[in-house]
């Protein structure tokens, strides 16, 4: 003997050669990049809690847009930030919403470029919850009525994609029937079907103004966990994500994504429909935050995590991220 039989490094020995055994390639067609529009005109916003993001309103956006489909990436996911919030979040749902509004620009200046658009109520509703409160509780169905005419009023005005991310109980039920019943047969919903209670939101609310109201804490209603799932479980991610299909979901998302790489590969074992991960505000921050302090390279890391969740079994991955890796992409 005296030497060893199989000497896996052979495959390793250079670049072409880690090139030909490569198992996962990350590619542009891959990625969704969020955008964050809001009332007002000429805006283009730096967002304090996230860097390289920025606030735009409906005409500025417009142009992003167009140099995001430059890039190649096939679609954005618009959050709205309306200036009046009421107890239903019924600025979600008006005519000349902000994102109503936005989505109308978007399609003048990129038509190519696929609109997905988040339907929620958090950033409309004064509680800052994703659902109408009624005795103290959020009212699931009531909710659901809500989200189908906000889904409804983002496919009128030209959504390609419509993105539930309450967790109501049957929202993509009511979504799809409203989609139906007036025509939108071509209209695609992406649901947030296992959506996790995660810390790693904080950055987003920060720039979403979502976060629930202060005069909520220390009641039933100071946090999400009454709907977003419980992080100590998974077999009820597989249940969620099997409910949404049922009720008509065309991509099922697991949200977030590092925490819940396990989630993504079980999802990808056991269902055909694409898998979507969502590399959320807070795992961007801690890449960034550890770059500009020094301690990690800024590029590698996040390649090495975009990879992972790509490892892990997501088709479709939603990243602040996106621009700089389809410029990286593109470079190499
Ligand atoms: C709204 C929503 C949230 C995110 C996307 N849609 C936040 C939340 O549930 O509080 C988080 C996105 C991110 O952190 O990047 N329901």
């Amino acid at each position: 003997m005296g030497f060893p039989k199989i000497r896996m490094r052979r495959l390793r020995s250079s670049g072409s050669m880690r090139r030909i055994v490569r198992e996962t390639t990350l590619s542009v067609n891959d990625l969704v990049y969020p955008l964050f529009v809001r009332d007002g005109s000429g805006l283009k916003e730096p967002i304090k809690s996230m860097s390289d993001c920025f606030h735009f309103s409906s005409d500025t956006v417009a142009d992003e847009a167009g140099e995001v489909a430059a890039l190649g990436i096939p679609a954005v996911l618009l959050f709205g930030l309306p200036d009046k919030k009421d107890d239903t979040g019924s600025q979600a749902w008006a005519e000349d919403g902000v994102v109503q509004r936005s989505i109308k620009e978007i399609k003048k200046a990129a038509p190519e470029l696929l609109i997905i658009t988040d339907i929620c109520l958090c950033a409309y509703t004064k509680s800052g919850h994703c659902g109408v409160i009624k005795d103290g509780r959020i009212d699931n169905d009531a909710t659901c009525e809500l989200l189908a005419k906000v889904a409804l009023s983002h496919a009128q005005a030209g959504a390609d994609i419509v993105a539930p991310s309450d967790m109501m109980d049957g929202r993509v039920s009511y979504i799809r029937e409203a989609l139906e019943k007036n025509g939108f047969y071509d209209t695609a919903i992406m649901s947030y079907a296992a959506k996790y209670a995660s810390a790693f939101y904080g950055p987003f609310r920060d720039a979403a103004g979502s976060a629930p109201a202060q005069d909520l804490a220390g009641t039933a209603l100071a946090d999400r966990k009454t709907y977003q799932m419980d992080p100590a479980n998974a077999d009820q991610a597989l249940a969620e994500i099997a409910l949404d299909i049922e009720e008509g979901a065309d991509i099922v998302m697991v949200k977030p994504a590092l925490c819940y790489l396990d989630i993504i590969r079980r999802a990808k074992d056991r269902f055909d429909c694409p898998i979507a991960a969502y590399n959320v505000s807070g795992e961007y921050m801690m890449v960034n935050c550890a770059a500009n302090a020094g301690l990690l390279e800024k590029e590698s890391a996040m390649l090495e995590v975009l990879t992972s969740i790509k490892r892990a079994g997501a088709d479709i991955i939603i990243t602040y991220f996106a621009k700089k890796v389809a410029k990286k992409l593109k470079s190499s």
